[in-house]
C-alpha cells in the first residue's frame, strides 16, 4: 500500500519512464505505443512481454505478470512497494519525506542503522584477517582449505578476532552504542554486560541482492582446547531489522549477475564459495536452516532449473527430497546431483578437480527420477507383488509432480518398464491427486503468482474475461461509463479485484478525470496474483470497430451469464424460474442509453 501522496507517487512516476527503465532489462522492439520483448520476469523464447509507454504498464501475455513500473521494480529488484518507490525517487532525484513515527519508518530506519554497522564490522573483520598478527592463523586456515586471496576479497571474509570487545570498541569509535550493537546481534548481552557475539571465527558477510550486508556467517578454526565446552561450528546473526534467515540466500548477490536460468543449491557457506571460485557463479545456500518455501519462491522467480547439490550422507539426502518437495509448490524443474566419494561439494572440488564437478552437474538426476530410482531397491519388480508396490509408490510420487506432460512421461516409462497398463497407473495417480485436493486447489493459484497467468482461466467465474473488458473500456470512455453506470454498479462484478478495478475506475470517471492506469495498479501491490488479475484488464488494448455496441453487447454478455448461473441455481423454485426466464428476454432485448 502506498504510504505517500498520491501526488508524490504521481511524480516519481512521471520522472520515470517505464520504456527506458524496463530497457535497461529486456530489449525492446517498438511497435506504436506497444514494446515487446522477452520476459524478463519468467524466461522464454518467444517475446510475450509487452510494455505500453500510454499506459505506463507492462504485462506478459505468457506468464501473466503485469503492472507498473514500480512493480516492475518490486519484482526485479525484490524489494517492497516502498523500497521500490524510493529507488526510483533517487533514479529522479525526488527527496522522499520521512513518514516519522510510523512503524515502518522506525523500522526503516532501524535497518538502515543496521545496514551502516555491518560495512563498519565487515571491514573491520578484513582488516583483523589481514593483520598479520592477528589474522594469521584465521588467513592459514582459508588457504588451508584452498581459498585464494581473490575469492576472500570478493566474498568479503574476515576474522573476528579472541576478544570480548575489539568490535564494540570500534563500533562505539563509529558512535554507535551497546544496544545497537546488541539489536544488530553483532553483540550479546549478558548478566548484563555487553559482549563481541563473534569471537576467533572467521567471518562471512551475508549480503542481499540490493547488497546491503544482512548479518554475518562466522566458523570456528579450530577445535575448542575446553572439551567441557563446545562452542557450534558456526554462529549466525539472530534476526534482526535487516536478517531474515528465511528469505534471504548466500550469494544471491552474486549469482544474480550471472546466468541465472539455472541455480545450483548447495547447503554450506564454504561450498559456495568453493563452487563459486571454481568458475560456477550461479550457486548459492540457505542461511544455516533448511529451505524455506520463501527462498523456493525467490529462486523459482529468477531460476527455471535448480540443481540441489547438498551433502552425500543420509541427512543431506533427506534435507534435498524435503527442497523437492519445497520446489514443487513453485513449478521449477529440480535435479538432484550426486557426488562420489566426497561429502559435500568442497570436499568434492578440492579432491577431484573442477571439471569432475562440472560433469557430475551435468548428470545431475531429474529429481522425479530420482525419487523414483529410491523406490526401485523397495520393490522386486520381477515379481507380481513387487510390480504392484512399485507402481502404488510412484503414483504416489507422481501425484507430487505439478507438470502433466512430466506425469504422463513417467506413467509411459513406468508402464514399459512393469508392463502395467498405462491406463491402471494413472488411475492409481489420479487417486492420490485428487486424496489431497486441498493441494491440488492450491497449485493453479500459486503459479500465477509466480506469474503464469493463463492457468488462472479455469477457476474465473464465466463472465470475469468479459466484465474486465468491460472495466478496460469504461476506463477509456466516459460516455460508456455513463451509460453503464447504473446498470453494472462496481459491486456487482464477479470477484473482488473487479470489484475494487471498478471502483476505482468508476470513481476517477464520476470525478470527471481521466483514469491513470499505472496509479490504479499501485492500489493492487499486495499480492502477485491480484496484481495479475488487474493488469490483464488494463494492459489490454483492443480496437472496437464501434465502442458502444462493444460495450451493449458486453453487458449483455455479463448479465445473460449472471441470469444462467441463477437458473441453473433454482431449478427447482418454478416462480423464481418464471421471474428469471422473463428477465432473460428482458436482457436480450436491452438498449444501453447514450446522452
Ligand atoms: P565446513 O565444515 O566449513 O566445510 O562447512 P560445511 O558447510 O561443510 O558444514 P556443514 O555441512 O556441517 O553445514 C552446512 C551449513 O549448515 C553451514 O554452512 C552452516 O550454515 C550450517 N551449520 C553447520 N553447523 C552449524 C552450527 O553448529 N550452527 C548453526 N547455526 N549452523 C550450522
Ligand atoms: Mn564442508
Amino acid at each position: 500500500m502506498p504510504r505517500y501522496s498520491d501526488e508524490l507517487i504521481a511524480d516519481i512516476f512521471a520522472a520515470n519512464n517505464i520504456v527506458d527503465y524496463v530497457s535497461k532489462y529486456v530489449v525492446l522492439k517498438k511497435r506504436g505505443s506497444d514494446y515487446s520483448g522477452l520476459c524478463p520476469i519468467q524466461s522464454e523464447k518467444t517475446p510475450s512481454f509487452h510494455v505500453n509507454a500510454d499506459k505506463q504498464l507492462f504485462y506478459c501475455f505468457g506468464c501473466g505478470a503485469g503492472g507498473n513500473l514500480v512493480q516492475f521494480v518490486m519484482r526485479t529488484e525484490n524489494l517492497d512497494f516502498t523500497e521500490a518507490l524510493k529507488l526510483l525517487a533517487d533514479n529522479a532525484g525526488i527527496a522522499l519525506p520521512e513518514k516519522t513515527g510510523s512503524y515502518d519508518d522506525v523500522h526503516h530506519k532501524k535497518r538502515a542503522r543496521i545496514y551502516e554497522m555491518n560495512i563498519v564490522a565487515a571491514r573491520f573483520f578484513r582488516d583483523c584477517l589481514l593483520d598479520a598478527d592477528k589474522g594469521a592463523e584465521a588467513l592459514r586456515y582459508f588457504s588451508e582449505r584452498k581459498i585464494s586471496r581473490k575469492t576472500i576479497n570478493h566474498f568479503g571474509l574476515g576474522y573476528a578476532p579472541d576478544t570480548y570487545d575489539a568490535l564494540l570498541a570500534h563500533l562505539k569509535s563509529y558512535g554507535f552504542t551497546d544496544d545497537e550493537a546488541v539489536d544488530a546481534s553483532l553483540a550479546v548481552r549478558r548478566d548484563g554486560k555487553v559482549y563481541d557475539k563473534f569471537r576467533d571465527r572467521v567471518m562471512f558477510p551475508i549480503i542481499d541482492v540490493r547488497g546491503n550486508i544482512i548479518g554475518f556467517g562466522g566458523r570456528i578454526i579450530r577445535d575448542s582446547k575446553n572439551s567441557d565446552f563446545k562452542p557450534p561450528k558456526y554462529l549466525n546473526s539472530g534476526e534482526t531489522a535487516a536478517f531474515d534467515k528465511g528469505k534471504n540466500l548466500f550469494a544471491m548477490n552474486f549469482a544474480k549477475r550471472a546466468d541465472i536460468s539455472r541455480l545450483v543449491l548447495v547447503e554450506g557457506y564454504m561450498d559456495v564459495i568453493s563452487v563459486y571460485q571454481a568458475g560456477i557463479k550461479n550457486v548459492v545456500a540457505t542461511l544455516g536452516t533448511a529451505l524455506t518455501q520463501d527462498q523456493a519462491k525467490f529462486m523459482s522467480r529468477y531460476a527455471k532449473e535448480i540443481l540441489i547439490c547438498y551433502d552425500m550422507d543420509e541427512a543431506g539426502r533427506k534435507a534435498a527430497l524435503r527442497a523437492v518437495d519445497i520446489f514443487s509448490a513453485e513449478s521449477v524443474r529440480t535435479k538432484i546431483v550426486k557426488l562420489k566419494g566426497a561429502k559435500d561439494p568442497d570436499e568434492y572440488i578440492n579432491r577431484h578437480g573442477i571439471a569432475m564437478f562440472k560433469t557430475a552437474l551435468d548428470s545431475a538426476v531429474p529429481s522425479t527420477e530420482f525419487r523414483l530410482s529410491l523406490l526401485r531397491p523397495e520393490n522386486d519388480i520381477n515379481t507380481t507383488e513387487g510390480k504392484i508396490g512399485f507402481v502404488k509408490d510412484a503414483a504416489k510420487v507422481l501425484a507430487t509432480v505439478g507438470d502433466s506432460v512430466e506425469v504422463d512421461a513417467y506413467i509411459n516409462n513406468i508402464s514399459a518398464e512393469t508392463g502395467i497398463a498405462k491406463e491402471a497407473i494413472y488411475a492409481e495417480y489420479k487417486k492420490y491427486v485428487s486424496a489431497k485436493t486441498g493441494k491440488q486447489a492450491a497449485s493453479p493459484v500459486r503459479r500465477i503468482s509466480r506469474g503464469a497467468g493463463a492457468a488462472s482461466l479455469p477457476l474465473q467465474p464465466p463472465t470475469a474475461k468479459t466484465e474486465g473488458e468491460l472495466i478496460n473500456i469504461i476506463a477509456q470512455d466516459r460516455k460508456v461509463y455513463t451509460a453503464v453506470k447504473d446498470i453494472m454498479k462496481p459491486e456487482d462484478y464477479s470477484t473482488e479485484t473487479l470489484r475494487k478495478l471498478a471502483a476505482l475506475i468508476y470513481q476517477k470517471q464520476s470525478e470527471g478525470k481521466e483514469p491513470d492506469f499505472a496509479a490504479v495498479m499501485n492500489e493492487f501491490s499486495d499480492d502477485p496474483q491480484v496484481q495479475s488479475e488487474a493488469s490483464s484488464v488494463l494492459y489490454v488494448i483492443k480496437k472496437y470497430g464501434n465502442r458502444r455496441d462493444a460495450a451493449e453487447q458486453m453487458v449483455r454478455k455479463i448479465l445473460l451469464g449472471k441470469n444462467e448461473a441463477q437458473i441453473a441455481e433454482h431449478k427447482n423454485d418454478i416462480q423464481k424460474l418464471g421471474e428469471l426466464i422473463k428477465e432473460q428476454t428482458e436482457i436480450k432485448n436491452m438498449k444501453l442509453i447514450w446522452e
